[in-house]
């Protein structure tokens, strides 16, 4: 572990996209790379902090220097969450599934000639993010949530940090057109409790690399 101004603190990160199974060949997943949540811990680990990363089924590798927990859907994620605390910090930049498959399939649904085609219906997944952030005996000093929208972004992001109960929100704009999603640069506002704070388009590294250091500074 370097010798930074993280050292000694643990943050909790979690990544990447999750994967909700329809049967045993088939799944509901999103374009999250995890790039973003890659970056962030990595930066986190460079700035000297003990790092748990919590990470989906993403394209990007995760970092060297990090204890990496790897999981599939958004129940086992928050199963290595809970395992994962307590924690000083944690940045949940995850793009965690909303619903799960009710009823998985335990043998891949066949298409029978003639018959009429499959339906799905749904059940909603745990909001890992909420559960933390209202955890009354391991609530991390400091939670830290996302919010990828593609309309109002700042009004829909500052609601959602009341919701949620997270100290702040990075939020983005992922509409199509701005290349955020999977690509190598973004842009985001910061919203804390002072406010909203735009910071200009960066690198999805520097983006990283600025908000681990905000993160030292807040745990002081
Ligand atoms: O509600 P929404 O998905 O827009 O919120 C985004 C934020 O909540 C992100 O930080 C994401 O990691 C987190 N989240 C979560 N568990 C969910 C849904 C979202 O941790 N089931």
């Amino acid at each position: 572990l370097s010798d930074g101004p993280l050292k000694g603190r643990h943050v909790l990160v979690t990544s990447g996209p999750t994967h909700e199974p329809i049967d045993p060949v088939r799944y509901i997943a999103n374009r999250s790379s995890g790039a973003q949540g890659t970056a962030i811990a990595a930066a986190l680990r460079d700035l000297g902090a003990r790092v748990t990363f919590v990470t989906g089924p993403a394209v990007v590798p995760p970092p060297d220097g990090v204890q990496v927990v790897r999981v599939e859907t958004a129940r086992a994620m928050l199963e290595a969450v809970e395992a994962a605390l307590p924690a000083d910090a944690a940045v949940m930049a995850a793009a965690v599934a909303d619903w799960r498959v009710a009823e998985e399939f335990s043998s891949k649904i066949k298409k029978v000639a003639g018959a009429a085609a499959p339906s799905l219906s749904f059940a909603e997944n745990p909001d890992i993010l909420k559960s933390v952030a209202q955890s009354i005996d391991r609530r991390p000093r400091l939670v830290v949530g996302f919010a990828a929208e593609t309309d109002d972004v700042l009004a829909h992001a500052q609601a959602k940090r009341a919701r949620k109960g997270c100290d702040w929100i990075v939020a983005n704009d992922v509409s199509p057109g701005t290349g955020i999603m999977g690509g190598a640069e973004n842009a985001v506002t910061l919203i804390t409790a002072a406010g909203a704070e735009p910071w200009p388009r960066l690198p999805k590294d520097e983006v990283a690399r600025r908000l681990a250091i905000r993160i030292a500074e807040a745990l002081g």
